[in-house]
């Protein structure tokens, strides 16, 4: 559900702060070219290394620099198409809210975006960047905005004090976008041990208990919550479900997968997710993998023989693969390894005669799956591809 009637609004909002939408690559750099020197794109591109790689300080101080007012445009309209995925989501669900929180709100693009179109509700946007606070109050002053604040605060340190029925974090609660999540329990599954050790320990390194502790204590008995975080991976998506779960959180809809579109790039992300406290939520928290392009086995479809002779009869790098490697025919092993990788992964290997054909599957513990069948006649080649993988080649 997106609220399209706003959709005017928020490309005048986004304008107002500067922000243009880029469909091109070639003219967004263009763009960032002309704007920013040489040297402030050098120290941009090391604060954002630094970011992907460091700790929480060196993230505050990126978001303090993206702050700066000729900077900010630039770099926010790589997210002008996460805007309007967004904020027309967010907006379609502001509903019944009168008091509404936005945890890690940034320099409040969004936060105003709201405030604006809601003007008889309240709005706190808190954020750890002290620039992007800074800058928030002062746009929200612009604007005339009276119906919302902006406060600094680090929620990993401090416990925010309003009390709030709609909290949003969307690209808020797991910055920790290396964090690979918690593996499933052998290659040849997906599904991940009930064990609480792997879940605290992913909470812990992640920061988002502590983060979920806090804002669910803040949570009014009908209060809701919208999460949006980068938790696409099933190995990030279980673990950010189980700890919503357990903070006694529940679906109020459907979660939704949302692809956007990072200039040229295709983001696909989320869930993003509707939360509702207590038992009347009853949705169902799906740990399945999503459906995937892998497309269903046709047998028929296998023995006509491609026009292209060096294809595959069959190849599927999804997580489907599984399905269709479980149901190939009369199977026969002919070799298989399953080894530990050095980043804590299980990887499994095979190479297996069937009746569709000769055989190559792969699976980790991180939901990778890979299937490939040839003719009979074409074994040699999976066996070297066996071979290079049981080697460790890339
Ligand atoms: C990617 S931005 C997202 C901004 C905004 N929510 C949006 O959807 O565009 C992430 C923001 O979360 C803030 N943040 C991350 N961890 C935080 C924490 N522990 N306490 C407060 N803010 C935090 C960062 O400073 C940053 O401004």
């Amino acid at each position: 559900m997106i609220n399209v009637a706003l959709l005017p609004a928020l490309h005048s909002h986004l304008a107002w702060w500067g922000l243009r939408q880029f469909t091109s690559d070639e003219a967004y750099f263009q763009w960032q070219r002309e704007t920013l020197s040489p040297a402030e794109l050098t120290t941009l591109h090391r604060q954002v290394e630094q970011k992907r790689r460091g700790s929480s300080a060196d993230e505050v101080v990126f978001y303090n620099a993206t702050t700066d007012p000729h900077i900010l445009p630039v770099l926010y309209s790589q997210r002008y198409d996460y805007y309007l995925a967004i904020g027309l989501r967010v907006a379609a669900r502001i509903g019944e809210g009168r008091s509404i929180l936005d945890v890690g709100c940034g320099v409040g693009i969004l936060t105003t975006f709201y405030a604006r179109q809601y003007p008889d509700k309240t709005f706190v946007g808190i954020d750890r960047s002290p620039a992007s606070i800074a800058r928030a109050q002062e746009y929200a002053k612009v604007l005339g905005l009276t119906n919302v604040q902006f406060e600094c605060l680090d929620l990993d340190e401090t416990p925010p004090t309003c009390s709030s029925d709609l909290i949003l974090a969307t690209h808020a609660l797991v910055q920790a976008e290396q964090d690979p999540g918690i593996p499933s329990r052998c290659w040849n599954t997906f599904e991940r041990a009930g064990e609480s050790q792997p879940q605290a320990d992913f909470e812990r390194r992640t920061g988002i208990g502590t983060r979920l502790d806090r804002l669910s204590a803040l949570l009014s008995a009908q209060g809701r919550m919208v999460v949006f975080e980068k938790t696409r991976q099933l190995a990030r998506r279980i673990p950010l479900q189980r700890a919503l779960a357990a903070r006694d959180l529940g679906l109020i809809e459907q979660p939704e997968l949302i692809r956007y579109r990072l200039v040229e790039e295709i983001a696909d992300d989320g869930p993003f997710y509707l939360l509702g406290r207590g038992k009347s939520y009853q949705l169902h928290w799906d740990e399945s993998p999503e459906p995937d392009e892998g497309g269903p086995f046709d047998r028929a479809k296998l023995k006509t023989s491609s026009t292209d002779s060096d294809a595959p009869l069959y190849e599927n790098h999804w997580p489907s693969a599984q399905r269709v490697w479980e149901q190939l025919h009369e199977k026969h092993l002919l070799k298989e390894a399953t080894r530990q990788e050095p980043d804590g992964r299980q990887l499994h290997v095979e190479l297996g005669q069937a009746e569709e054909g000769v055989y190559l599957y792969c699976a980790n513990t991180l939901d990778q799956r890979q299937l490939v069948i040839v003719e009979l006649a074409r074994t040699v080649m999976l066996e070297a591809y066996y071979q290079e993988i049981v080697s460790g080649a890339p």
